[in-house]
């Protein structure tokens, strides 16, 4: 039995120990007590835009199908026929229903089983029993997240103060841009550790370094997110061009606990979203919305904003790789955090504790350093 107590102050505090990265059986145990119950972003308005699209999708290892339903509203079920547990969509596209590929069992978009062919004479069959099971879907802005947790907080709960501070952003009126899979071998958690501060900028991203105020460079913790803050230090930055001289640009990083980011600038977004594997590999899919994805010149333009992102990502990969094998390492077990730059790592650390130790949280009020 691990001990998943936490010290809520962040200058006694230590790390996790690195077995939560080297163990597999750590991985079962954060599916069932992080994944399974937290709001995971599963996609994007575009893709459920009509009556009938579907999009099927995995969290957390359960098959999920979001839909848009005949009265127009985004629907989620588990993506499992209750006849024998086919699939009742695949990919994506349109319906007027879902239809099973095993043996053809129907059903409605809300998911109500319209038809189970030659099922006559089956004694005590009431069609009424065999509805898909839902899943909850919630929306904000273009963004869809799906949560298996039928006892989690509503997804606003979780957003907080995000959706006004980001009230300026176009969000519905950006497209999307480009899609990249980073495969990294590491596990999940050291990538989001490494995503929280911003203390290795000045070593590990000597580029990255000179365009923000590292200076000015915060992080602030909040009851299930954090926010990385920092205004935009180089005149010539590819984020401070054609916006108005006596604006000041700033670049806003969210992250939502367990895996969601969400990075903000001027014209642009990026959702990471980050996938264990494995216990010790992970996937991080980045998606880039733009501002007119059509409009003439984007491609030339964002192509330098795209390859700086991929160099910043690059280093962040290998040097996360070097982390997982020092965690392996017997001479490694907990370190310790800068008070005045790791407080985010600490606030995932005690939601880690939190949700994996059963019942009431323990850091409820105390999430702030
Ligand atoms: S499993 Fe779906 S119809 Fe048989
Ligand atoms: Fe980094």
């Amino acid at each position: 039995m691990k001990d998943f107590s936490f010290e809520p102050v962040l200058a006694k505090a230590k790390t996790i120990p690195s077995s939560w990265y080297t163990d597999a059986a750590m991985l079962s145990l954060e599916q069932a007590q992080i994944f399974r119950r937290t709001w995971q972003l599963v996609a994007h308005i575009s893709q459920l835009q009509e009556v009938g699209d579907f999009f099927t999708c995995d969290v957390a290892g359960e098959p999920i199908v979001l839909v848009r339903s005949q009265d127009g509203q985004l629907r989620g079920f588990f993506n499992v026929c209750k006849h024998r547990a086919g699939p009742v969509a695949r990919d994506c596209g349109r319906r007027k229903s879902l239809q099973c590929f095993y043996h053809g069992w129907t059903y409605s978009l809300e998911g109500e089983l319209l038809r189970a062919p030659e099922f006559e004479g089956v004694a005590c069959f009431d069609q009424k029993d065999f509805a898909l099971d839902p899943v909850r879907v919630e929306q904000w802005g273009p963004f869809l997240f799906a949560n298996l947790d039928p006892d989690a907080p509503p997804l606003r709960e979780y957003l907080g103060d995000i959706p006004a501070e980001t009230a300026h952003i176009p969000l519905m009126e950006m497209g999307h841009y480009k899609r990249v899979d980073y495969y990294i071998d590491c596990n999940w958690k050291v990538y989001v550790d490494n995503y929280l501060e911003g203390y290795h900028i000045p070593t590990a991203h000597p580029g990255l370094f000179k365009e923000v105020d590292y200076k000015q460079y915060f992080v602030e913790t909040q009851r299930y997110y954090s926010k990385q803050h920092s205004p935009i230090r180089n005149p010539n930055s590819l984020y401070r061009r054609d916006l108005p001289s006596d604006k000041e640009p700033e670049a806003l990083y969210y992250w939502l606990f367990p895996n969601v980011m969400l990075n903000f600038y001027p014209d642009n977004l990026q959702t990471n979203v980050i996938l264990p594997l494995g216990h010790d590999k992970t996937v991080t899919i980045f998606e880039w919305y733009v501002l007119n994805p059509d409009k003439e010149g984007w491609k030339e333009r964002f192509a330098d904003s795209f390859a700086f992102s991929n160099q910043v990502q690059a280093e962040d990969i290998e040097i996360c790789e070097y982390v997982q094998r020092g965690l392996r390492s017997r001479s490694y077990d907990q370190g310790r955090f800068s008070v005045k730059r790791e407080n985010g790592v600490h606030h995932f650390h005690g939601l880690l504790c939190e949700f994996l130790q059963e019942g009431e949280g323990v850091l409820a009020d105390k999430s702030k350093p």
